[in-house]
């Protein structure tokens, strides 16, 4: 097995009781990383961080809050103050056509996904940069590669963070921190299956049939597993990863048809 090498470190995963955000916090756990972890529903939370717990063995800190406004990521960051890893993470902005979005809308779809990761980042890099190892990786979406059409302001928010963060990541990484972004394409969590059930009462077939067709438009003739979007988040943070820099890795299964890039 690939060893890591950050067994002993420090992670602050935001929105992980479940779904990628989960997964993330599951794979550092089994390479030896200390946990902190959020997400609003204390219940949800606390069991995850049990589950956690009692697979990997290691400590796990649990904050419940919501990591998109200032006391939610200021509760965070006293559980964790000094993290040598920080997964960015919060839900995803509503579906839609853009002409019922309100200027509120768009406020929140940018303070949850670009505002929030930045102010995290703003509030834990220069300690990363001081302690010569930090690891930063912000979970978006697909989206920002290829547009999805009623996902407007997925598309708009999370661009303008990775537009941030390709500047950032270029003054950090002598330091050995490293930004980069992971994009997931159709991972089988609670909010791909809320879509899918959407989808299947409207063309009024079952979860199942839906889930058959949506898994055969993809190259890999499946959607993909959460775990496998974790061990990827992991690999990023590994020790001997501080040359991979500023990076957009897509996780997709090549649903994005290029010949590279
Ligand atoms: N799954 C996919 O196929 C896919 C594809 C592209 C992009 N994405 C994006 O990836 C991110 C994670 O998606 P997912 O599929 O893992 O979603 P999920 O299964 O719905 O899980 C979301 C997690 O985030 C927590 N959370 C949500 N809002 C939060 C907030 N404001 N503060 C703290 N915690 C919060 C939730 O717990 P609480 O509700 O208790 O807070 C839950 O633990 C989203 O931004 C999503 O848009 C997912």
């Amino acid at each position: 097995m690939l060893d890591l090498r950050i067994r002993g470190r420090k992670a602050l995963v935001c929105a992980a009781s479940k779904g990628l955000g989960r997964a993330c916090a599951t794979a550092l756990g089994r390479a030896g990383v200390e946990l902190t972890i959020t997400a609003r529903t204390a219940a949800t939370l606390e069991q995850t961080a049990a589950e956690i717990r009692k697979e990997t063995g290691v400590k796990v800190t649990t904050v419940a809050g919501d990591i998109t406004t200032e006391a939610g990521r200021m509760q965070a960051l006293a559980a964790c103050p000094e993290p040598d890893i920080l997964i960015n993470n919060a839900g995803g902005p509503p579906h839609g056509d853009f002409r019922e979005w309100s200027i509120e809308d768009w406020q929140k779809a940018v303070n949850a996904n670009m505002l929030t990761p930045i102010m995290l980042i703003k509030e834990t890099v220069d300690g990363m940069c001081a302690r010569k190892f930090g690891r930063i990786v912000n979970i978006t979406s697909g989206s920002v590669k290829s547009p999805i059409p009623n996902l407007g302001m997925s598309n708009g928010a999370r661009a303008g963070l990775t537009g941030f963060v390709a500047g950032l990541a270029r003054q950090v990484a002598r330091h050995n921190v490293t930004i980069n972004n992971l994009l997931p394409g159709p991972f089988l969590t609670d909010r791909l299956r809320s879509g899918i059930e959407f989808e299947a009462r409207r063309q009024n077939v079952s979860f199942d049939e839906m889930l058959t067709r949506r898994s055969a438009t993809n190259p890999t003739g499946r959607v993909g597993n959460p775990e496998e979007f974790g061990d990827a988040c992991a690999f990023l943070c590994a020790a001997s990863s501080g040359f991979i820099v500023g990076q957009n890795l897509l996780l997709d299964g090549g649903a994005f048809n290029s010949t590279m890039g």
